[in-house]
């Protein structure tokens, strides 16, 4: 192979063939194409585009560039869900246990937060004992045993996918479109997986701040599923608000639970039954839509993702009387903090991208990779567009580590809410499904 030609043809415009994409990320993540000539082609693929082909064969070479999860054949289906991350979206957690109660098989290989954007392992360390890293043996097992497992990725699943985006981060090039297709997609192809639900995030909080390039992800993540044989959908939701009252690590753990026991906020349970529904009819076993919500929603109602969920607790390690201790604790930090509304009205406005910047700082996100976060720091009681609101009522509670912390963090948290006399006119949460 000659790289420098199949640059500058990039640079030039031209389509590449699939071998030849297969060979640039197999000779780059050999080691045979040093740093900045990769970072070149991301460069010339961030200005021109990829085709179609091309973005499926950088993601099919992405994921073969390491192991991918082999499971035996089971009449249950291997089903899966991506969010493109938000603030306060704990969906995850409740949908792993739900999903395997309607006879999936969940291998959700997750991520950990940065910035404003949680990650899902980050709240499920937040139990006591719980453990992430798991080897594919232990996954496989759990997966067919329990149904469902919710882990990081294992040290030799997608090593090209690391190299790439850490290449990404620091030449200016993760926001192209086809770019992030292959990243994400390549992570879950890995786990040979028959359904796809994606979770295409758009507004102030999200990685896609318009709903057009939020459309735009979601359709290049779409017809990519579907030419690599899985049933792929996506769904457009609106981030301009926190997902949930509750935003913070081990905040949303317990926002989880009570999404588990039918007492949590209504946005959760929507997404939660919708990603489930979906995933019913992408894979045949339900018809239509409505009865699939209805079957999600029997299922919640009933108990046994609760169950489950204590069941996929245990099988990786959690210590469920601590786990159990610690969810009647009304606070883990050591400061509680109230901002009130100081007049009536009706919420307006409740910024997301505000409260995820104001809850990394008190700890509970990462600036850096490297950052230490503080699980027990957030906010919650969240008031949320819509409601009505008198003066005195909480509409948020700050959980923090110093007392100068928890002052700071309600002056800024004031600009993320707005009261108007009027009530406003409600977004739905769910703006497009995209099949
Ligand atoms: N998330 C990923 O996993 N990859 C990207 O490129 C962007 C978001």
């Amino acid at each position: 192979m000659n790289f420098l030609s199949l640059l500058e043809a990039k640079r030039d415009g031209q389509n590449l063939g699939q071998s030849q994409i297969t060979e640039i990320v197999q000779a780059y993540t050999n080691g045979e194409i040093p740093d900045y000539q990769m970072s070149s082609f991301l460069m010339a693929v961030y200005f021109q585009g990829m085709a179609a082909g091309e973005t499926a064969a950088l993601t099919l070479a992405v994921r073969d560039s390491g192991s991918t999860l082999r499971f035996p054949n089971d009449p249950r289906p291997i089903a899966d869900k991506h969010s493109t991350g938000g603030v306060g979206d704990k969906v995850s957690l409740p949908l792993a246990p739900l999903l395997a109660c309607l006879g999936f098989r969940v291998p959700m290989i997750s991520g950990r937060g940065l910035g404003i954007t949680g990650g899902t392992l980050d709240k499920l360390e937040s139990i006591p004992g719980f453990r992430t890293a798991l080897e594919p043996d232990k996954i496989i097992q759990q997966v067919q045993s329990i149904g469902c497992v919710i882990c990081g990725q294992t040290a030799d699943m997608v090593p090209a996918d690391k190299s790439l985006y850490a290449l990404r981060d620091v030449t200016g090039t993760v926001p192209s479109i086809p770019l992030i297709t292959a990243s994400i997609l390549s992570k879950k192809l890995a786990e040979n997986p028959q359904a796809l639900i994606l979770d295409v995030k758009f507004g102030t909080a999200a990685f896609m701040q318009t709903k057009e390039r939020a459309r735009a992800l979601a359709e290049s993540m779409v017809t990519l599923g579907h030419q690599c044989g899985v049933n792929t959908r996506a769904l457009l939701t609106d981030m301009n608000v926190p997902l949930g009252r509750a935003a913070g690590n081990w905040l949303e753990v317990k926002e989880s639970v009570e999404c588990l026991e039918n007492r949590g906020p209504a946005d959760v349970h929507e997404l939660v039954i919708e990603c489930a529904a979906h995933l019913l009819v992408q894979t045949g076993r339900t018809s239509d839509i409505q009865e699939a919500q209805t079957q999600a929603e029997a299922s919640l109602q009933s108990g046994e993702p609760r169950r489950k969920w204590d069941e996929m607790l245990r099988a990786q390690g959690a210590d469920l009387a601590a786990f159990q201790q610690k969810l009647t604790l009304e606070e883990t930090a050591p400061i509680l903090l109230e901002l009130c509304a100081d007049k009536a009205g009706f919420v307006s406005q409740c910024d997301a991208r505000i409260i995820g910047e104001v809850i990394r700082d008190l700890g509970g996100g990462r600036l850096t990779k490297e950052t230490v976060i503080n699980p027990a720091v957030g906010v919650d009681q969240l008031a949320k567009p819509g409601e009505p609101i008198q003066p005195g009522n909480v509409l948020a509670r700050i959980h923090a580590a110093t007392q100068a912390q928890a002052e700071t963090a309600r002056d800024r948290l004031q600009k993320a809410f707005q009261i108007t006399n009027e009530p406003p006119s409600l977004a739905p949460l769910i703006q497009e499904v995209i099949e």
